[in-house]
């Protein structure tokens, strides 16, 4: 392993805003923030992940805009959350936490009913693995876990295929109310939160000419499903 990725790990046990448990300490002990998110924020806002943030761009562009929310990035990669979690440090933006896990993990982590909307931003579409996408009915059964009454859900891809999956396969099959869906986002009329911020990969795809895709969906479980 690179000097450089030795040291932003190193650098990353030091972030108050970083946390990182291994799967046996999850197992034995459990998360200690899980249902006192409020405690580490230091208030009741409402709470709002992304998943598989990278560095973090959309987690940092959203808090700044909204200090009213608190914002959690999620993800496995340490040296890239090095990233998000310095510039949340030095800014200082204290409505950010990041998670290094598995996303297949992150309802350890959460308490029912504690986060309110999630983004998943630009995750690999597995195109031969339907189950590993991360909007897959297993994983929205596992978000379901924590996610609160009327959450709501936000896909950017480059993935036409994973667009396609999701909105016409997954989506149709739950109780969930699509509120906005484009195949072309910059060629569209939306003009909401989806179209404020370019993450990296985002960035890079728009280069190469590739069209955005945006799903933004309301879950309408109510409590009592979603903590059957
Ligand atoms: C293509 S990158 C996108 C990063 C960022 N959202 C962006 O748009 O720049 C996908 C990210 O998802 C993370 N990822 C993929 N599968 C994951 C999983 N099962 N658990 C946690 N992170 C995962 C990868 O580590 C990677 O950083």
């Amino acid at each position: 392993m690179g000097h450089h990725k030795l040291q932003r790990f190193a650098e990353n046990l030091t972030f108050p805003n970083l946390f990182q448990v291994g799967f046996e300490q999850l197992e034995q002990e459990g998360f200690a923030l899980k249902g006192r998110w409020a405690e580490h924020f230091g208030n009741q806002n409402p709470i709002t992940l992304e998943l598989g943030c990278g560095k973090g761009d959309y987690t940092l562009a959203l808090a700044r805009i909204h200090p009213e929310r608190n914002y959690i990035g999620v993800d496995i990669k340490g040296a890239r959350l090095w990233r998000g979690a310095k510039t949340a440090v030095e800014e200082p933006l204290r409505n950010v936490a990041f998670i290094r896990t598995r996303i297949e993990l992150i309802d350890r982590f959460f308490a029912p009913g504690e986060v309110s909307e999630v983004w998943i931003t630009f995750c690999d579409p597995q195109l031969k693995k339907p189950n590993k996408r991360l909007t897959a009915p297993r994983f929205l059964d596992t978000y379901a876990r924590f996610l609160a009454p009327q959450s709501t859900m936000h896909l950017k891809t480059d993935s036409q295929e994973l667009y396609d999956y999701t909105l016409n396969e997954v989506l149709p099959e739950r109780d969930v109310e699509v509120v906005a869906s484009t195949n072309d986002l910059y060629n569209s009329s939306y003009d909401g939160e989806a179209k404020l911020t370019q993450t990296f990969y985002e960035r890079m795809f728009l280069a190469e000419g590739k069209p955005i895709t945006y799903i933004q969906w309301r879950n309408n479980q109510t409590k009592q499903q979603i903590n059957k």
